[in-house]
């Protein structure tokens, strides 16, 4: 162990401690960093949806879970056999740290690596009860333990709520644009549902040049902010049908690439249709096991094109996360704009609340 003496630190952390109850700021045991693991003091860590999902038992019964995982921070220590990553860097954590050994890795597409890590040893609650980290990192809490490769190293300028976005949502959303859906100078874009995913991807069809880009939502709020962030036009699919819509504003043929940010068969569907002859669907909203899509075959053999699906925005932290913060940083990707309010670590709970109501992008607990 490099960087501090050797002791157990004893956080504040929020948990779920049990399904559907509301969150609870506890202290949470956090155990030296051991072999290849990093110690992380925690700066800022966003509300996601996913730490909602585990809390209502949505994700697995392992309680009590330790929320959190969208986050930036320091390194404070790092155990023996890291290398690259020392105390003082400041990093976004990510929750795929690739493995570099699995049929995926060596293949050269390590974005669908078959086994990411994670910390090998547990943080625990003071009566020694095992915590479940969300995602295998556990960041609403002032320090958490993760594998060292789940440290992505960026530019210390960047702020700490802005650099943490991008370990989760915003990342998803910029990916499904740049590196699921390959959106091209002058493509025609369709994104259906404008989330902070949603709207995320509007910025990465920005970014990747398209020249129009149409936004839908059922959501008002969600268009303004989208528009905000470069959508061309915006479409409520509550009003208005989205399919005939963007048709409408591509000259009846389509978007190139159409982003389904919202996870549910109706929404596909649209999606599906609403996309030129051998256009691209990406779908990066994450549906529930409980839903069904029916297509007719034939449209899917006969439309040509690709249907792909985007994890975590099929990224790859260490090449990604420093060329998005360096974006950010000449002027050039406005993340800021996501940041709907910064809470403190006692406020998860309300801001659940907030996200549900559809009042925010992302709230960003900062320590
Ligand atoms: N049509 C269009 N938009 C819809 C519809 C619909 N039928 N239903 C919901 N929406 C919009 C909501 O109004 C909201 O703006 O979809 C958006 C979803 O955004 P958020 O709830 O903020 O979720 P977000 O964090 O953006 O994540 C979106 O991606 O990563 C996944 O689990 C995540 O499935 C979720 C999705
Ligand atoms: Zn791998
Ligand atoms: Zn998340």
């Amino acid at each position: 162990m490099k960087g501090m003496d050797s002791m157990a630190h004893e956080v504040k952390g929020v948990i779920a401690r049990s399904k559907g109850a509301p969150v609870e700021l506890t202290t949470v045991v956090v155990p030296d960093p051991g072999l290849g693991e990093a110690l992380v003091r925690i700066q800022a860590c966003g509300v996601c949806h996913t730490d909602l999902h585990y809390r209502e038992g949505g994700i697995g019964e392992d309680f009590p879970y330790l929320l959190g995982h969208e986050a930036a921070g320091v390194v404070e220590a790092v155990g023996d056999g890291v290398s690259g990553l020392e105390a003082g860097d400041f990093v976004i954590l990510n929750w795929r740290a690739v493995c570099g050994q699995c049929r995926a890795c060596r293949r050269g597409r390590p974005w669908y690596c078959f086994s990411t890590h994670n910390a090998t040893q547990k943080m625990t609650l003071t009566d020694g009860t095992v915590l479940s980290p969300a995602l295998g990192i556990g960041a609403f809490a002032e320090k958490t333990l993760v594998a060292a490769g789940q440290c992505t190293k960026v530019s210390s300028q960047v702020k700490p709520e802005v650099a943490g976005l991008l370990g989760c949502g915003v990342m998803a959303g910029l990916g499904a644009a740049l590196n699921t859906g390959q959106v091209g100078r002058g493509d025609s874009v369709a994104v259906i549902g404008c989330g902070g995913v949603g709207c995320a991807a509007v910025l990465g069809a920005r970014l990747a040049g398209a020249s129009k880009i149409i936004a839908v939502d059922i959501d008002d709020r969600k268009l303004a902010w989208a528009r905000e962030l470069g959508a061309t036009d915006t479409v409520n699919s509550r009003e208005t049908d989205p399919v005939e819509q963007i048709r409408a504003l591509t000259g009846d043929n389509g978007a190139d690439v159409v982003i389904e940010a919202v996870g549910r068969p109706e929404t596909y569907t649209q999606a599906f249709y609403a996309r030129d002859l051998a256009g691209t669907v990406v779908l990066v909203g994450v549906p529930t096991p409980d839903m069904r899509l029916e297509l007719p075959l034939l449209d899917v053999f006969g439309r040509g094109g690709a249907l792909k699906s985007s994890w975590y925005g099929d990224c790859l932290p260490d090449r990604d996360f420093p060329m998005l913060t360096d974006l950010h940083l000449a002027g050039r990707l406005p993340l800021e704009k996501f940041v709907s309010e910064t809470i403190a670590l006692d406020a998860v709970e309300e801001a659940f609340a907030k996200m549900q109501r559809g009042e925010v992008l992302r709230s960003l607990v900062t320590l």
